[in-house]
């Protein structure tokens, strides 16, 4: 294991990284490679000249986004964000982040979430029923997953007994600002038109979501118990003061934005995983059957399905749906005896950090066992970290950890899926399958 005393750092040539834009993964790979063994940060200058470094281990991960994070705001990187998030839980820097992160957290403790495990669940079962009434021998796994989390985070959000049609708007509305930034991410060859489109897509957006608020503002919510209904009761301790409706609009768009594609991402790479790997499905199977037998999951399981869960885990190590997340000084800060500049931007990345034979035994190998056999137990704390760390961690993480394994168990239990096509990584925002074309086979 290693033990660090002094932070080595390198700057890459401009050979080593002239297709990053192009080709994020296979550039990093490349880095690691001919630089890992030997350094802990590799500076990728920004072409402006700026200093970007990519942080290789998981010490250094961790001052950057835990110890030190008073140095660090999320920085230029999260800008693109702003015109659709505002100042939301993901956006904002600071005090307001501070104050809106109390408020919020409550809603997001284990046992806020128990009420929605019956809809994670339901929406599963939804889509079972179109495999079957479809009657399909085949289908793009990765789309199914992204319309399902979608379903699911709409539905944890405003409820149930919201108009089916207003659902649909607004999953709609979505789908297209996600396909817009997606398309701009892979390179925006007309900026003017690229801001038209998003402008449109966030003007379709608002008209969908903020009459559900203004609606909702008027009734009385404590009978509900939807996420829309936890925003407008929290309550901030030390002033007693509510959240506007603008505020409110700003963190439902933030949810959606940040709670459904990278669930989305982590089932679809577990499918995948699963299909490549007979040995680890076959106990898959045995862990779901003898502990739901035919029936449906219920919250209770989610503890019982503890291999289901490492799978889970497992899965986001070898592809973590958010694969690198950026920080930018603020103040000159030294970290492992190395001074850093106010300005540097340092990512922390865990598709480098997952996969560092610093840390995991056969890095690419998928072992969920790993996470069941106390075999992690003694690496550092950020060797993983697919929900990121200090006080940015994820709010969702166990919204997302709940959704995931029920979901799996719900879909395993009916079907297994098999892989048809050449599935390759891409990396956007978040790192999705390219294509995931499965064969559907029923199980039961
Ligand atoms: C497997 C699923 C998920 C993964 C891998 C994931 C990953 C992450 C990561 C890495 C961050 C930190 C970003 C940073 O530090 O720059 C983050 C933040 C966040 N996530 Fe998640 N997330 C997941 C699911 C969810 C869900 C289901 C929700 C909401 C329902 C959610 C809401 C958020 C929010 C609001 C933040 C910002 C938190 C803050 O800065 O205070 N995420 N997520």
């Amino acid at each position: 294991m290693s033990q660090i005393t002094q932070a080595r750092v390198v700057t890459a040539l401009t050979g080593d990284y002239q297709d990053y834009q192009t080709n994020v993964l296979g550039t990093l790979d490349y880095l690691v490679e001919k630089y890992g063994d030997d350094y802990d940060f590799i500076n990728i200058p920004f072409p402006n000249g700026e200093n970007r470094y990519l942080i290789l281990n998981a010490e250094y991960t961790e001052e950057v986004l835990q110890t030190k994070q008073k140095s660090f705001v999320k920085g230029a990187a999260f800008n693109f964000f702003k015109p659709l998030l505002g100042e939301g839980l993901l956006t904002s820097e600071g005090e307001k982040h501070k104050r809106d992160r109390r408020i919020i957290q409550p809603s997001f403790h284990m046992r806020s979430l128990s009420g929605y495990a019956d809809t994670m669940v339901l929406n599963a079962l939804n889509l079972t029923k179109q495999w079957e009434e479809g009657d399909l021998q085949q289908t793009d796994v990765s789309k199914d997953m992204m319309k399902l989390t979608l379903n699911i985070i709409t539905e944890t959000m405003f409820g149930t007994n919201i108009d089916q049609g207003k659902i649909e708007e607004v999953d709609e509305a979505f789908t297209t600002f996600s396909k817009v930034i997606s398309s701009a991410y892979r390179g925006i060859t007309d900026m003017a038109l690229f801001k038209q489109q998003v402008a449109n897509s966030i003007q379709k957006l608002q008209s969908a979501v903020a009459p559900i608020i203004t609606e909702r503002r008027g009734l009385e919510t404590q009978e509900m118990d939807d996420l829309l209904a936890a925003l407008f009761r929290a309550k901030d301790e030390e002033s007693g003061a509510r959240m506007t409706d603008e505020e409110i609009y700003e963190h439902v768009m933030t949810f959606f934005l940040a709670g459904h594609e990278t669930t989305s991402n982590a089932l679809s790479w577990t499918w995948y995983l699963l299909s490549q790997n007979p040995h680890v499905e076959e106990k898959f199977h045995q862990e779901i059957d003898t502990v739901l037998g035919n029936r449906t999951p219920v919250l209770e399981d989610f503890g019982k399905l503890t291999y289901t869960k490492a799978i889970i885990q497992e899965s986001m190590r070898v592809f973590p749906p958010a694969y690198q997340t950026a920080r930018q000084a603020f103040e000159d800060v030294e970290i492992g005896g190395y001074n850093f500049k106010e300005g540097d931007t340092f990512l922390a990345s865990q598709y480098v950090v997952h996969r560092s034979k610093r840390y995991f035994e056969e890095p690419l190998m998928f072992d969920p066992e790993r996470f069941e056999n106390g075999t992690l137990k003694g690496i550092p704390k950020f060797s993983y970290f697919p929900f990121g760390g200090g006080s940015r961690v994820c709010i969702g993480n166990h919204f997302a950890m709940l959704e995931a394994v029920l979901v799996l168990a719900t879909l395993g239990q009916q079907y297994k899926l098999q892989t048809i096509n050449e599935v390759k990584p891409e990396p956007m925002i978040t790192l999705k399958p390219k294509t995931l074309n499965m064969k559907l086979i029923k199980r039961i």
